[in-house]
């Protein structure tokens, strides 16, 4: 049987990507499968634990629950994204790390990605806006302390940079 394909073009970690997908595709698989960007994390594919958690247009989405179609013209950023190999690592991983926020790391990744979300649009959160970032990102291993400490750490840092900048003027 003839399979009918789509083409997509969208903006993937930064860089135009054209691709003719199945109508049947889902982001997920495009990027793990198709693209070997295996840094999206497989867990529940129902859409509950944010292990597939992606950026489109910079909102957090779980990846297991969009088509691949429905990214045409859209941005969308993944963990690989987050951090290319020539930049390191970004202040909330960083932070995360030296926070103790993670211990198997399989959800990492979702959460760092919804944590970025949250400190572009909010960078000082309080305590319940970080935990109402985290609400669809499930962790079995840590219990989200050291992830509020690091969200409360890079806060604190951006807050030092931006007294300094005040103060220089
Ligand atoms: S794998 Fe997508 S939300 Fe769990
Ligand atoms: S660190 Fe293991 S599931 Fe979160």
């Amino acid at each position: 049987m003839l399979e009918t394909t789509i083409g997509l073009q969208c903006i993937l970690n930064g860089d135009p990507l054209s691709y003719a997908v199945s109508p049947t595709r889902r982001l997920l698989d495009l990027l793990r499968e198709d693209l070997r960007l295996t840094g999206t994390k497989i867990g529940c594919e129902v859409g509950r634990c944010g292990a597939c958690m992606v950026l489109v247009d910079g909102h957090p989405v779980n990846a297991c629950l969009l088509m691949a179609y429905q990214c045409q013209g859209r941005t969308i950023e993944t963990i690989e994204g987050v951090s290319p190999p020539a930049s390191g690592l970004h202040p909330i991983q960083k932070a995360i790390v030296e926070e103790g926020g993670l211990q198997c790391g399989y959800c990492t990744p979702g959460m760092v990605i919804s944590l970025k979300a949250l400190l572009e649009r909010q960078p000082c959160p309080t305590r319940e806006e970080t935990e109402e970032a985290l609400c669809g990102n499930l962790c079995r291993c840590t219990g989200y302390e050291g992830l509020l400490r690091a969200v409360a750490k890079v806060s604190t840092q951006d807050s030092d940079v931006s007294d300094n900048q005040q103060e220089a003027e």
